[in-house]
């Protein structure tokens, strides 16, 4: 935050591909602020599932990850995403770990345990004189209902679908952009009509549409906001 103002939490919802992630991690680079990527963290217990063969629908599912300890670490380049102490970063990102990452996250144990970890990892960055970005698709709903400022990001599926496409061919991977496109909408569906802290705009929350906008401009216009210009 800019240099003399209160510490804040800032929620960023929206879904897959509106830009919140690299927006997110931007706000929080310039404002000195903590980076909390929380869909990462269902992607870890996505992966967990994967890795350990266990069914993300079953009723078992909470107290099978009783053990599994995930932790976020800043980084240069954003974050670091640790599953039982081993770096996982990369291997969240695969799309069989994405499109499971949604069928977790209707967990109702799973949700309960990472609001707790997601609550308590701002909780010590506050304490310690910090401000915190979070994103995801419910941190202005249920996480941080109070928190200082609330975002939600939207943008076309058409638009976002090719803004994976590009992201995956900047690091070298193939990408199918009619697939992403599926995939995107589909995820929609399920994380917008889950029962559990549905992806939805928190009250109070600001909307940005990003679809026309430049990675530039989506930044500026939250940076604005935060700064008392909104
Ligand atoms: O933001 P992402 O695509 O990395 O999120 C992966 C999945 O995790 C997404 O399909 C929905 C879920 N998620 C959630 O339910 N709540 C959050 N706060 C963040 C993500």
């Amino acid at each position: 935050m800019e240099k003399g103002s209160p510490h804040v939490i800032v929620a960023i919802d929206g879904p897959a591909g509106s830009g919140k992630s690299s927006t997110a991690r931007e706000v929080a680079r310039r404002t000195n602020s903590l980076y909390i990527d929380t869909g990462a963290m269902y992607r870890a217990v996505a992966l967990f599932c994967v890795e350990s063969g266990l069914d993300p629908r079953s009723d078992q599912l909470g107290s099978q990850l009783r053990d599994v300890v995930i932790r976020l670490d800043p980084s240069e380049s954003g974050i670091v995403v640790y599953l039982n102490d081993i770096d996982v970063s990369e291997k969240i990102r695969d799309s069989r770990v994405s499109a499971l990452s949604s069928e977790v996250s209707k967990n109702a144990d799973v949700r309960d345990k990472m609001v707790l970890l997601q609550r308590q990892m701002a909780k010590k960055c506050v304490e310690n004189g910090g401000s915190v970005v979070m994103e995801g698709r419910d941190i202005g709903t249920v996480v941080f209902p109070n928190a200082e400022f609330k975002f939600f990001l939207v943008a076309d599926p058409k638009v976002r679908a090719k803004r994976r496409a590009d992201q995956m061919r900047e690091k070298g991977f193939r990408a199918d952009e009619d697939k992403l496109y599926q995939e995107i909408v589909d995820r929609d569906r399920r994380d917008e009509s889950r029962e559990l802290s549905p992806l939805r705009k928190a009250e109070f929350a600001i909307e940005i549409d990003t679809t026309g906008l430049s990675f530039e401009e989506q930044v500026e216009n939250i940076i604005h906001v935060i700064n008392g210009n909104g």
